[in-house]
């Protein structure tokens, strides 16, 4: 690990700007990249405003893992490999039914990811084919639960759908409808990958140790489960619901900011303008709420930015991915519970490029730290302490 800043002043000042690692380069990478101060987004060198609205999540898949866009034997090689790696493992299957059905899904994604790579020795030197079987999988593994958690019997994928297609049948059982399906694919595409965010450094942390695909995944799903980073989504749907009504979202702010808490959906340690991905989701959730929760929504994001930019102008806070991503993902009949997972569900290409990224130039990521303990101490023996 490198650091970009060069230590100024006292030491202590220099740790302190460490904490969190702030503009500190852990990697060179070609997948993808943010640009914070202009609010970019690129994956592989196309802007994600190109890919958003004209790439299947399939082709961003490619472009990840490969560094190009796929011809069309490409793309047809790529789907069918994806459609053909859909099922589970009966073993996996087995560790899914056995979950409790309060188990929060994200717990069950990690857990299943983790049995599927059990059962399939998905081992050693992580590979192109091994990133395919999970990324095809993660969809099965998500409705299965779903459907199990409420009694319901699990659906086998259907070869015909594409992801984001056959994700929502899976769910339903119901073939979904074409602006359903085109919701959550441009949103699989915009989550697919975002910098060195903390799941992919979790995961090259991982992969840098030689360890196998299916850890590094199941480390980056542990990381994208706290609420500073996927779990945001879930917790916008629970603040909007609190807000209720376009008259209470001045006096609701106010109070959360006057009691030092957080607005989910705001703020970002990289941009310091609007996420170029939240501009895509905010027309994508106009088009699909009604007036009245749009209105509601679009207040809440006015008055948010307003007030953060009162309150800490020297931070610059604002809507971040996660704002609009609850209103389009509960537009396609996702419950909130869900949103973590479907996050997943995309960003899993992206931590398997990294991984794939990160082993083939490896080595060990291992940092240093501060000691900040004392020394010299003396050993008591139990019956004198
Ligand atoms: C995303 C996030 C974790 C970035 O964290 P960060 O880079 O460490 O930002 P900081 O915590 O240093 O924020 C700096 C200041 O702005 C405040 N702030 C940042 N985001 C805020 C938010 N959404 N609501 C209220 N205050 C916020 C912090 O409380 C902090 O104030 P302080 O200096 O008085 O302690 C943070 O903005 C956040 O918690 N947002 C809400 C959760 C969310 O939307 N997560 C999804 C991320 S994509």
């Amino acid at each position: 690990m490198t650091s970009a800043t060069k230590p100024e002043g006292s030491a202590k000042q220099f740790y302190e700007s460490l904490n969190g690692l702030d503009d500190v380069v852990v990697a060179a990478t070609k997948v993808s990249h943010v640009f914070g101060e202009e609010g970019r987004l690129i994956y592989s060198g196309y802007e994600i405003n190109q890919l958003a609205s004209q790439a299947t999540y399939e082709e961003v898949c490619h472009l990840l893992w490969k560094g190009h866009l796929p011809n069309a034997a490409e793309l047809d090689a790529l789907n069918r490999a994806l459609r053909s790696q859909r099922t589970l493992p009966a073993a996996a299957v087995a560790v899914l039914r056995a979950l409790p059905s309060d188990t929060n899904p994200m717990d069950a994604l990690r857990t299943v990811a983790s049995a599927v790579g059990a059962a399939e020795r998905i081992a050693g030197k992580p590979t192109f084919e091994q990133a395919v079987r999970l990324v095809a999988c993660f969809p099965t593994i998500v409705a299965g639960f779903s459907r199990l958690r409420q009694g319901q019997d699990l659906i086998a994928p259907d070869p015909e759908l594409g992801h984001a297609a056959n994700y929502l049948f899976m769910l339903t059982g119901q073939r979904p409808p074409e602006n359903h399906v085109k919701s959550l694919d441009t949103y699989l595409v915009l989550l697919a990958d975002h910098g060195m965010n903390a799941s992919t450094f979790t995961a090259r942390v991982i992969a840098s140790t030689e360890s196998d695909l299916a850890s590094c995944i199941v480390g980056a799903i542990g990381a994208l489960k706290g609420p500073l980073h996927g779990g945001a989504p879930e917790l916008v749907s629970g603040m909007l619901k609190e807000i209720g009504t376009v008259d209470n979202i001045k006096p609701w702010i106010d109070n959360t900011l006057n009691s030092h808490g957080k607005l989910m959906g705001f703020g970002h340690r990289i941009y310091r303008t609007t996420d170029p991905r939240a501009e895509i989701l905010r027309d994508m959730a106009k088009q699909a709420s009604t007036p009245e929760f749009f209105a509601l929504a679009k207040g809440t994001e006015d008055y948010a930015i307003e007030e953060l930019n009162k309150r800490k102008p020297e931070r610059r806070l604002y809507t971040n991915v996660e704002f609009y991503s609850a209103t389009v993902l509960s537009s396609v009949g996702l419950s909130p519970d869900l949103f973590p997972t479907t996050f997943a569900i995309s960003r899993v290409a992206g931590w398997s490029a990294h991984v794939l990224e990160q082993v083939a130039n490896n080595r060990l990521i291992r940092p240093q730290s501060k000691y900040a303990g004392e020394q010299g101490k003396l050993f008591i023996p139990i019956n004198a302490r």
